[in-house]
C-alpha cells in the first residue's frame, strides 16, 4: 500500500460557478482524509487515478442542471478517469486492475459499479480518447445519425479535437470526401496531412463562405456539428437535398450567460428536405463493445490516427478544461497524475 501511505486525497471541488469562458478561479484544490483499505465496504475498491478527463460537457456540469445533476459548490469536479485499483473488497475489480469510469478530479476514489476494468492489451491513453468517450461519440455520431456515403461531402466542425479528428476520420473511411473546420493552420495542417481529409477551412482566419464554396463545390451532404453558432448557420446555406447535420455538440455558446439566438435559416431544413438531430453517446451503451472492437480494428490497419495531449499534475486540470474553450489541444486532452504502472 506504499501509494496511499500519505493518508491525504488531493481533490479539486468547485469553488463558484463560472461566468463566461471558465476559468482556475472557479476550482479549487482541497486534501480530504484519504479512505484506507479497511474502510472498504464489501464490492467496493480504491482506485488511484492515473489520467483525468477534461471534457467540454463538463462546463455544463459546474453550471446547472444538464442531462446530469449539476455539480454543487464544495464538490470534486465529476470528470471520467484512468486508475489502477490498489485496495479492493470487490471480486469484480482485484488489487492492480485497471480501470476507466467517472471518478471525478481527484488522486483517489472509491468505486464498485461506476468503473469498468481496461481489456488486456488496450493502451490506456487509447482508452480515454479513440476508444473512450469522444472516440464512441465520434462513431455511433458519424456512422448512426450522418450515415456518410461514399462520394458523399462531409463537414466536420470542432475537426482537429478529440471527437472530430475521429468522426472525419470515419467518414473517410466510409469513402467521404472530408472537409474540417479548425482554429489554427497547424491543426487543418494535420487534418489534410496526417488524418487524409479533402481539405481543411482555418474559421479564425479564411473568408468561411468563399472556403466552403471552394471545398464543397456541390454542397454538404452530413454536417456533424461540435460547435453550434454563427458557423451552422453559415453551413446551412450549403446543405444538398436530404442532408444530415449531427448535433454533436455546441461548444462555441457553453459559455454564454444567456441563450444564444438559433439559426437564422432552419427554413433550409425544409428546402433540402433535411434533418438534423442530436444525441447522446451514453444511449449507445450497449453498443461499445462494437464500436471498440470496429475502431480497434481500423487503428491496427492504420486506416485510423489519434493524438493524444497531455497536462502534468492534479493541479492543471481546471487549466486544461480552460484550454478546450481556447482550441488550445489537438486531439484529445488528458491530466496525467500519477505513472502508468
Ligand atoms: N453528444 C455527445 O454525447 C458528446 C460526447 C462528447 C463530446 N461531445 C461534444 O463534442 C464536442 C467536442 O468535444 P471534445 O471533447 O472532442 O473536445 P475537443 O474537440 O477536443 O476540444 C474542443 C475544441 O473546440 C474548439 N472550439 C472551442 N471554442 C470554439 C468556438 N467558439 N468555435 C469553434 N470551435 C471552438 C477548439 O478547437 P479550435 O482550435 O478548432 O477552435 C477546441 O480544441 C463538444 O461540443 C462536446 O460537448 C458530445
Amino acid at each position: 500500500m506504499a501509494q496511499t501511505e500519505t493518508g491525504v486525497n488531493r481533490q479539486i471541488v468547485l469553488k463558484r460557478r463560472p461566468t463566461g469562458v471558465v476559468s482556475e478561479e472557479c476550482f479549487t484544490l482541497v486534501e480530504a482524509p484519504l479512505t484506507g483499505p479497511d474502510e472498504l465496504a464489501d464490492g467496493e475498491a480504491l482506485v488511484r487515478n492515473i489520467y483525468l478527463s477534461v471534457d467540454p460537457t463538463q462546463r455544463g456540469w459546474i453550471s446547472r442542471d444538464t442531462y446530469v445533476p449539476a455539480i454543487q459548490p464544495g464538490e470534486v469536479i465529476r470528470s471520467g478517469s484512468a486508475g489502477q485499483v490498489v485496495a479492493s473488497r470487490s471480486a469484480r475489480l482485484p488489487e492492480g486492475t485497471l480501470v476507466t469510469g467517472l471518478t471525478g478530479w481527484s488522486e483517489y476514489a472509491v468505486v464498485s459499479g461506476n468503473v469498468s476494468p481496461v481489456a488486456a492489451g488496450v493502451d490506456l491513453r487509447a482508452s480515454m480518447s479513440v476508444l473512450g468517450a469522444t472516440g464512441l461519440t465520434a462513431y455511433f455520431g458519424m456512422l448512426d445519425i450522418g450515415r456518410p456515403r461514399p462520394g458523399e461531402t462531409v463537414l466536420v466542425s470542432g475537426a482537429a479535437g478529440a471527437t472530430g479528428s475521429v468522426a472525419g476520420q470515419i467518414a473517410r473511411i466510409q469513402g467521404a470526401r472530408v472537409v474540417g473546420l479548425a482554429g489554427t493552420a497547424e491543426k487543418c495542417a494535420w487534418l489534410t496531412g496526417e488524418l487524409g481529409f479533402t481539405a481543411a477551412i482555418n474559421y479564425r482566419r479564411d473568408d468561411v463562405p468563399a472556403r466552403l464554396r471552394e471545398t464543397c463545390p456541390d454542397g454538404i451532404d452530413v454536417y456533424f456539428d461540435n460547435v453550434g453558432g454563427s458557423l451552422l448557420e453559415l453551413v446551412l446555406e450549403r446543405i444538398r437535398l436530404k442532408a444530415r447535420i449531427v448535433l454533436c455538440g455546441a461548444i462555441s455558446q457553453y459559455s454564454d450567460e444567456e441563450p444564444s439566438p438559433g439559426p437564422r435559416n432552419l427554413m433550409q431544413l425544409v428546402i433540402q428536405r433535411s434533418r438534423m438531430e442530436g444525441f447522446l453517446v451514453f444511449d449507445y451503451l450497449e453498443r461499445y463493445p462494437e464500436a471498440v472492437a470496429q475502431l480497434s480494428q481500423w487503428l491496427r490497419g492504420g486506416d485510423l490516427h489519434y493524438r493524444v495531449e497531455i497536462m502534468e499534475g492534479l493541479e492543471a486540470a481546471p487549466r486544461a478544461l480552460r484550454a478546450l474553450f481556447t482550441g488550445g489541444n489537438t486531439g484529445k486532452l488528458l491530466v496525467q497524475i500519477a505513472p502508468e504502472p
